[in-house]
């Protein structure tokens, strides 16, 4: 069985302070939903306070980014092993980073390569433009971006995957749960074609775009959805533990549950 996982992408949000301050608001409810692994990705120069103040616990921090790089002369960026001691995972190939910054499938790779290396845990980001999507290539495009980030990876235990489409990313305009579970599926059946079916079927593929409390439910109850990449809803403490609850309460077995 997959433990469902629900990452909080903070994107260039919160001062140090703000960012303590929103753990210390959530924190205590975070850490009594049972069953559900819950990851915080602040931004980098947040990420060593809140591991201090996280430290020992069952939340688990991510950076929302690294080089692909080896330490070295590289003005500005941040290696995978400076960032390994203090977090456990990484999203990768975000869209924003691949608009903004031109981050291509290559790059991408190189950097899935060197999280791995480093013993980080990517959370590798894929999905389709709003016009790709209405031309019908939304699986085309995801099976190029999923092969190319996987590019030389032999083992996939430590990968997740986040279906984001695009336009549905910061929207307010979601896909719906039978959309995104029909995409998710592929996603599967892409890692099931290249590394088999044992490990298809362990990998943790995550949906991701204006994911709320009111609409966690539509993407939770699909069978191959295991969790959330939630960026707003993130940053509001009731909204980020109405979404982690919810996915308990679907997704967790109820003897797990008791005691919550
Ligand atoms: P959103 O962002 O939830 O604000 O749409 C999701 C993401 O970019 O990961």
């Amino acid at each position: 069985m997959r433990v469902p996982l629900i990452a909080g992408n903070w994107k260039m949000h919160t001062t140090i302070a703000e960012a303590v301050q929103l753990v210390v608001a959530m924190r205590d409810d975070l850490e009594a939903v049972r069953g559900v692994e819950i990851v915080l990705c602040p931004p980098f120069v947040s990420l060593y306070p809140l591991y201090e103040l996280l430290r020992g616990g069952p939340l688990r921090l991510g950076a929302q980014n690294i080089d692909y790089r080896d330490f070295g002369a590289v003005t500005g960026e941040i290696a995978a092993r400076m960032v390994a001691p203090i977090c456990s995972m990484v999203i990768l190939g975000h869209s924003e980073r691949r608009r903004y910054f031109g981050e291509s499938d290559q790059v991408v790779n190189w950097k899935v390569k060197a999280a791995l290396a480093a013993g980080l845990h990517p959370i590798v980001c894929v999905g389709e433009q709003l016009e790709e999507n209405e031309a019908g290539a939304t699986a085309a495009v995801v099976e190029r971006q999923v092969r190319a980030a996987l590019a030389g990876v032999t083992d996939l235990r430590r990968i997740v995957i986040a279906y984001e489409p695009v336009w549905a990313i910061g929207t307010g305009r979601a896909a719906h749960g039978p959309q995104a579970n029909a995409t998710i599926g592929w996603i599967r059946h892409l890692l099931r074609d290249r590394f088999g079916p044992a490990a298809a079927e362990e990998t943790r593929i995550l949906y991701g775009g204006s994911v709320t409390p009111d609409n966690i439910a539509e993407f939770v109850a699909q069978p191959e959805i295991d969790g959330a990449l939630v960026g707003g809803a993130s940053l509001r403490a009731a909204d980020f533990v109405a979404i982690c609850r919810t996915t308990a309460d679907l997704r967790v077995p109820k003897e797990l549950l008791e005691g919550r």
